[in-house]
């Protein structure tokens, strides 16, 4: 951690933070009004998530990431950018997930570019499992949508195989088709590196049935 990710973290962590409870937080109550609450899972310094937030001011962003010195650069460049649509929760996003956010309390859900753990012996990391599948589902509104990309070509294949064990999900775009690449998911760090390596993104978009 920089001491300006230090510097960040405690004078803006009023302004920018979620405190981790041991509870259910009250989403209308942190953002101060009723909007609909778009969550990203993993959101690194936040490229996608400011961008986000900045290109619509009527939605709250809710980031979950659980490397403490991305969420003081992330807290920096809001504070930068000026933002009041967006909170950030330093929390493993499983334990969030089970005990911070409401279920059918989210209108999106974005899961860009997770560790891939490209070994065989390491895949049992990935985060897109079913049970957290499961849970994106239970935690999306009626008619919610869950968006999720990712440069390599093996996790892609198991997001698919994944997707179809876990029901309540449609796949948006057709039934085991990748989707177009929204336009509004700018290129970033992750994206740019997968392009030098020769890797093709893949875009998912499902809804909540
Ligand atoms: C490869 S980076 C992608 C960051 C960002 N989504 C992007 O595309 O620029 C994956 C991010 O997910 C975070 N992450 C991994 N497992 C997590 C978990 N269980 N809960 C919250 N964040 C997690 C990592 O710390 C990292 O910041």
């Amino acid at each position: 951690m920089t001491a300006a990710q230090a510097r960040a973290i405690a004078e803006l962590s009023p302004r920018y933070g979620v405190q981790i409870a041991d509870g259910a937080t009250d989403l209308c109550a942190l953002f101060g009004n009723r909007a609909p609450c778009h969550l990203e899972i993993g959101c690194g310094n936040g490229d996608y998530i400011i961008s986000l937030a900045q290109a619509n001011p009527d939605n709250n962003y809710l980031g979950i990431e659980v490397h403490r010195p991305g969420v003081g650069s992330l807290m920096r460049r809001a504070a930068a950018a000026g933002l009041r649509n967006l909170r950030i929760l330093n929390r493993d996003a499983m334990e969030a997930l089970a005990i911070q956010i409401p279920v059918a309390s989210v209108d999106h859900i974005y899961v860009f570019f997770p560790d891939p753990w490209p070994k065989k012996r390491h895949h049992k990391r990935r985060l897109l499992q079913p049970s957290f599948i499961a849970s994106l589902r239970d935690h999306l509104r009626a008619n919610g949508r869950l968006f999720i990309a990712t440069d390599w070509q093996g996790y892609a294949d198991h997001i698919a195989e994944v997707m179809a064990q876990v029901g309540g999900l449609v796949n948006l775009a057709a039934p085991s088709a990748y989707a177009p690449r929204p336009a509004w998911r700018p290129p970033t760090r992750y994206e740019r590196r997968g392009g030098q390596l020769g890797h093709v993104v893949r875009d998912f978009v499902y809804g909540r049935a």
